[in-house]
C-alpha cells in the first residue's frame, strides 16, 4: 500500500505546507501547523468542492429577476430579533460563536421550543450531550412538544440520511467543531473537517430550503475557532459574550448578509433559562453610588439603541516604579490618549498616578463618543470631586482637546432622558442638530476644560 500523503495545514488561516514549519508564513502564528491526511478525492481542492448555485445558472439582468420578499420568522425573543435585524431568514445560516458555557444551547434550545410551537419541525443534532441531557436542560426551560427532536450525533452521513427523511424546517448543529464528515480523514475539529461540514450545511440550507444554526466554539483569543472562511461561508455571525461570573450575556451581530450589524441583544442567565433585558440602561446603572468620585455616566450608541452605562476610574499616586494603567470592558489606548489629553490640555499631573478604568456592568463600550465620560471619570477622580449622578455625558474628544460632534445625538438625549437625568454635556456643534423641546438640560462644551469649568 501508498504511504499516506499528509500535509501540514494552518489550523488559524488555512495555509498549506508540505513540511512542519514552526512558524506560519502567511499569518506569522506560532504552533498552529497540524499534519493532516492528503485527500485523494475531488474533495481535497482547497475550496469547498460543494456550490451553492449549479452550472445551469446564467447571468440576468438585475430587473429581471423575480423575488418574493421572504417574510422573516419571528421569535419570541426580541431581543434576538433586533440582533438579526427584525427575525431569522428562511433557508440562512446562522452561526454563534461563544466561550464555554456562556449558554449556546441554552439560547438554541429555547429558539427550538419556540419555532417548534409555530409548526416547524426541529431537528436538534448535538455532538456534545445525550438526549437525556438535553432533555434535562428543555424540562428547565420549560419545554415542551411534538415537533422538537433530539439527535445525539456526530457523522455527517447519518444526519444527511435523517434530514432526507425527516425533512425538518429548522436544523441545529451544536457544534460544528465536533461534526465529522467521514470522507474527509483529518481529525475531527481540524480545519478541512469544519470547512467541508460548513460547506455541507450550506447547501442543505440551500438545496433542501432548510434553515440552520450552527454552535462554533471560540479560541483563546475570542474568535471562531477554525479558520476565518467559516464565518465568510455563513450568511450571519453572532457572538454571544458576556463574563460567566456576571448573569448578563450580551448577544451580537458581527456579519449579517441580510441587515445590519452592531446591533446587540442583552439578555439575563436565570435559573430557569435565558430571560430578555428589555431595558439594559436601568439595569447597567442599579447599583451606581450616586455622586461617588471617579463616576461618570455616557450615553453609548449600541447599534441603533442608545444605552447608559457608568464609567469608574480610580486614579491614585503610583508608589514605586512606572504608573500603571488598567481599563475593562474599554479601549486601552484610548484611555492612554485621553490621560494624555487631560495632562496637555486640562493641567492635570496624571504622568506620576496609577489609573484603573472600567465600564460597569462588562459592557464594552468602543465608541469614540464616550470620551469626554472618560475624561471626565478620570478628572472627577483626580480631583477628588464627584459628579452629580444626574449627569450625564457624551462628545468626541480630539488631540487639541476639542469636544468633537458625535451622531444620532437626538436618540442620544431622548433616552436620558427617559431614564431621569437632569443635565446631558455634550459637544457644542452638536447643540443646533435638533430642535425639540427637551425637559433635560442640554449643556454644550467646546472643549474638555470648558466641560470640567462647568462641571468641578
Ligand atoms: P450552556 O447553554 O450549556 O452553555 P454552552 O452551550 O455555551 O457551553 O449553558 C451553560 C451554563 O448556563 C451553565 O453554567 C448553567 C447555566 N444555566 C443556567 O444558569 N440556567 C439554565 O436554565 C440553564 C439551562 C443553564
Ligand atoms: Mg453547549
Amino acid at each position: 500500500m501508498a504511504k499516506a500523503k499528509t500535509k501540514f495545514v494552518c489550523q488559524n488561516c488555512g495555509y498549506v505546507s508540505p513540511k512542519y514549519l514552526g512558524r506560519c508564513p502567511n499569518c506569522g502564528v506560532w504552533n498552529q501547523m497540524v499534519e493532516e491526511v492528503e485527500q485523494t478525492t475531488a474533495k481535497a481542492s482547497a475550496t469547498p468542492s460543494r456550490r451553492v448555485s449549479d452550472l445551469e445558472s446564467k447571468p440576468v439582468k438585475i430587473g429581471d429577476v423575480s423575488f418574493e420578499r421572504e417574510p422573516r420568522i419571528k421569535t419570541d425573543m426580541d431581543e434576538l430579533n433586533r440582533v438579526l435585524s427584525g427575525g431569522i431568514v428562511p433557508e440562512s445560516l446562522i452561526l454563534i460563536g461563544g466561550d464555554p458555557g456562556i449558554g449556546k444551547s441554552t439560547l438554541l434550545t429555547q429558539v427550538s421550543g419556540q419555532l417548534q410551537k409555530t409548526g416547524g419541525k426541529v431537528l436538534y443534532v448535538s455532538g456534545e450531550e445525550s438526549a437525556s441531557q438535553i432533555k434535562m436542560r428543555a424540562d428547565r426551560l420549560g419545554i415542551k412538544g411534538d415537533n422538537l427532536y433530539i439527535y445525539p450525533q456526530t457523522d455527517m452521513s447519518y444526519i444527511r440520511q435523517t434530514i432526507d427523511d425527516m425533512k425538518p424546517d429548522f436544523l441545529i448543529i451544536d457544534s460544528v467543531q465536533t461534526m465529522d464528515e467521514p470522507e474527509i480523514s483529518s481529525a475531527v475539529g481540524s480545519i478541512s473537517q469544519i470547512r467541508e461540514v460548513t460547506a455541507e450545511l450550506m447547501n442543505i440550507a440551500k438545496q433542501q430550503n432548510i434553515t440552520v444554526f450552527v454552535v462554533g466554539h471560540v479560541t483563546k483569543g475570542g474568535a471562531i475557532a477554525g479558520p476565518k472562511i467559516l464565518e465568510h461561508m455563513v450568511d450571519t455571525v453572532l457572538y454571544f459574550e458576556g463574563d460567566t461570573h456576571h448573569s448578563y450575556r450580551i448577544l451580537r451581530s458581527v456579519k449579517n448578509r441580510f441587515g445590519s450589524t452592531n446591533e446587540i441583544g442583552i439578555f439575563e442567565m436565570r435559573t430557569k433559562g435565558l430571560v430578555e433585558v428589555a431595558n439594559p440602561s436601568e439595569i447597567f446603572l442599579e447599583e451606581r453610588l450616586a455622586d461617588a468620585n471617579g463616576s461618570a455616566v455616557v450615553v453609548s450608541m449600541e447599534g441603533t439603541r442608545p444605552i447608559l452605562v457608568e464609567i469608574q476610574s480610580l486614579i491614585t499616586p503610583t508608589v514605586f516604579g512606572n504608573a500603571k494603567r488598567t481599563a475593562t470592558g474599554l479601549d486601552h489606548n484610548r484611555v492612554s490618549v485621553i490621560m494624555a489629553v487631560l495632562e496637555k490640555r486640562g493641567n492635570l499631573m496624571l504622568q506620576n498616578q496609577d489609573a484603573y478604568l472600567k465600564s460597569t456592568g462588562g459592557v464594552k463600550l468602543d465608541e469614540p463618543a464616550i470620551d469626554l465620560a472618560l475624561a471626565m471619570s478620570i478628572a472627577s477622580s483626580y480631583k477628588n470631586t464627584g459628579i452629580p449622578g444626574t449627569d450625564c455625558f457624551v462628545g468626541e474628544v480630539g488631540l487639541t482637546g476639542e469636544v468633537r460632534r458625535v451622531n444620532r445625538i437626538d436618540q442620544r438625549v431622548n433616552e436620558a432622558e427617559k431614564l431621569g437625568f437632569k443635565r446631558i454635556f455634550i459637544p457644542k456643534n452638536n447643540l443646533g442638530d435638533w430642535s425639540k423641546n427637551n425637559k433635560i438640560q442640554i449643556i454644550g462644551v467646546s472643549t474638555v476644560s470648558d466641560a470640567m469649568n462647568k462641571i468641578f
